[in-house]
């Protein structure tokens, strides 16, 4: 009897009182997306990068890279991608992609 008391009282500490308010907090936005690019020249590249560049990590990836990188910074990074970790990417598309990441990152 001693035992059963004592856990009724634990279950009530635990769930605290049953008047408790609703928890009420914002949550972040689920998934990122790619910036829109700064001229219709890129959006091929951004079109590519939608398909290609969220397969296996997310946006943040590319969006917490220093800014200002340049060209041969993305054209490294997407080469990595293919080469390295065996992103499926065709070469024009590869080619698209890092233009438009070097124009907009
Ligand atoms: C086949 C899976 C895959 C695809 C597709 C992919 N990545 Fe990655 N990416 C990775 C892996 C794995 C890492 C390394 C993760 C780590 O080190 O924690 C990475 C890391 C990165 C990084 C961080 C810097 C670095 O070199 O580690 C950047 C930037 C990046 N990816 C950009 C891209 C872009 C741009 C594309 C589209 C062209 C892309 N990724 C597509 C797998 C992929």
């Amino acid at each position: 009897m001693m035992r059963l008391t004592g856990s009724v009282a634990l279950l009530i500490a635990l769930g605290g009182p049953l008047s408790a308010a609703p928890q009420d907090y914002a949550l972040p936005e689920p998934t990122a997306q790619l910036r829109a690019p700064a001229d219709a020249s890129h959006k091929p590249g951004f079109e590519a990068a939608q398909g290609n560049c969220m397969v296996c990590h997310s946006v943040d990836y590319v969006a917490t890279q220093p800014p200002k990188k340049g060209a041969a910074f993305w054209e490294t990074e997407v080469t990595k991608m293919v080469k390295v970790y065996h992103a499926p990417i065709g070469e024009a598309d590869a080619k698209a992609i890092a233009a438009y990441l070097a124009a907009t990152y």
